[in-house]
């Protein structure tokens, strides 16, 4: 990010939240983040015409809008990011930069790519001598590997990508037939891949079949990629021992307990959907693979996981984050454009890194204020403003019936929609006196 070389992101983003929003687009642009025209665009509401709707879904009827705002003060691997998370539940930004910026004062977020290929399967629901099909196939692997790059994936190729290897699985069924399954493996470079891995697939139906003389009953990619991790490492050096070990006990309940790991990777997803949603990805294929991977041990379990190592907090989160940057959505929607020069991401396994330091921050985030404060306080805060303007407090009236609601809270460290009638209407008698 040249523009910003001068003067670190994180000076930029000091006082950020109290700014207007106007004057925060005014900042992004002045730091060169943002163009004039991205800052009209999101002035006048973003996305209005309908046209590009169209292109994407059938049956259009509009929009459905949903906040986009930046977390702040993330740095990643030693670089400053801005992270643009489109998302509708209050206190997952604030939580998130707030966060950010504690590791960043006492610690550091490393983050790697294991593995390279998406995986493709390939299914023949009855094969009738499984030892004869494995060893055709495995006798024309290379053939079949050229035969799916020169045909079909040669762009990638190009690119430094292409399909790679292919293995094949024997599943018991229990009517006493066998099903094989051929896993096809493709480095998709900086797509997705969905696309190219089914037409990579669907291609190789035809000469599988007259190779082995089986049935091919379906094709499709897997959201299951554990051939292709991302890993992000939070390392906290500088942190009271105590509470070291509490955020350790809290993730050992969710690497134990599969309620509480649902809970807990929902929250770790706190931080990377709304990335997923603002970047045009397709968030239900990482999430599918979240959670498949999460229960690959046979039982669903945490993805993050803390400990306190002498004197320091390590945590980790290791899943299949598998996005791109080119393509579909991404490419054609202006929003999600505006994400991209935000993050100034120059791959797609960058923004798939990012992504799992986000919702390992997240995670930290909310670990740290359950085993503390509890999460009521910082959420409702932030939910005073709703709960004012739900009980239809005026802009004039609004400053007063925050502070009340404000006073309540701190006192029962309970608040609700009825607390705000109350009070507007007890600020509304005061006033007609
Ligand atoms: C709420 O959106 C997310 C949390 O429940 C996550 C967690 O429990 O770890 C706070």
């Amino acid at each position: 990010m040249s523009a910003t070389s001068k003067r670190s992101l994180f000076d930029i983003f000091k006082g950020f939240s109290k700014l207007s929003y106007i004057d925060r687009l005014k900042a992004l642009t002045e730091v060169k983040v943002l163009s004039e025209a991205d800052q009209n665009f999101l002035k006048t509401g973003g996305l209005q015409d309908v046209r590009l709707a169209e292109k994407f879904i059938e049956n259009v009827i509009g929009y459905f809008q949903i906040p986009l705002g930046v977390a702040t003060n993330f740095n990643i691997d030693g670089k400053d990011y801005i992270i643009p998370m489109a998302v509708e539940e209050t206190s997952i930004i604030a939580a998130a930069s707030k966060t950010a910026k504690w590791v960043r004062e006492n610690g550091s977020i490393a983050t790697e790519i294991i593995g390279q290929s998406i995986i493709g399967q390939i299914q023949f629901a009855k094969v009738k001598d499984f030892t004869v099909f494995e060893k055709e196939i495995l006798r024309q692997k290379n053939y079949l590997i050229e035969l799916a790059n020169r045909e079909v994936a040669f762009g990638l190729v190009k690119r430094g990508g292409g399909v790679n290897d292919l293995k094949i699985r024997k599943l018991e069924r229990d009517d006493g037939f066998i099903m094989a399954v051929i896993h096809i493996y493709m480095n998709p470079c900086d797509a997705m891949g969905a696309n190219i891995m089914n037409q990579v697939c669907e291609y190789l139906k035809t000469p599988l079949q007259e190779l082995t003389g089986e049935t091919v009953t379906m094709c499709i990619l897997s959201n299951l990629v554990d051939s292709k991790l991302t890993k992000a490492t939070v390392t906290i050096h500088t942190i009271e021992p105590e509470l070291a070990l509490k955020i350790e006990e809290a993730s050992r309940f969710a690497e134990l307990d599969s309620y509480r790991a649902a809970t807990n990777n929902k929250g770790v997803l706190n931080g990377i959907d709304p990335i997923l949603v603002a970047t045009g990805n397709d968030w239900r294929a990482v999430e599918a693979g979240i959670h498949a991977y999460a229960a690959m041990s046979g039982q669903y379990k945490s993805i993050t996981k803390w400990r306190k190592i002498g004197e320091t907090l390590v945590g980790t989160l290791t899943a299949p984050i598998i996005v791109g940057t080119v393509g579909g959505v991404t490419t054609l929607h202006p929003s999600a454009q505006i994400s991209m020069k935000l993050l100034g991401v120059t791959s797609a396994n960058e923004l798939s890194r990012i992504m799992a330091a986000v919702g390992l921050v997240q995670n930290l985030g909310a670990l740290k204020a359950l085993t503390t404060v509890g999460i009521i306080e910082g959420h409702m805060k932030l939910h005073i403003k709703n709960l004012s303007l739900g009980a239809g407090a005026t802009e004039n009236e609004m400053p007063f019936v925050v502070k009340r609601l404000e006073e309540i809270l701190s006192l029962t460290k309970r608040i609700s929609l009825s607390n705000a009638v109350e009070v507007l209407n007890d600020i509304r008698k005061q006033t007609n006196h």
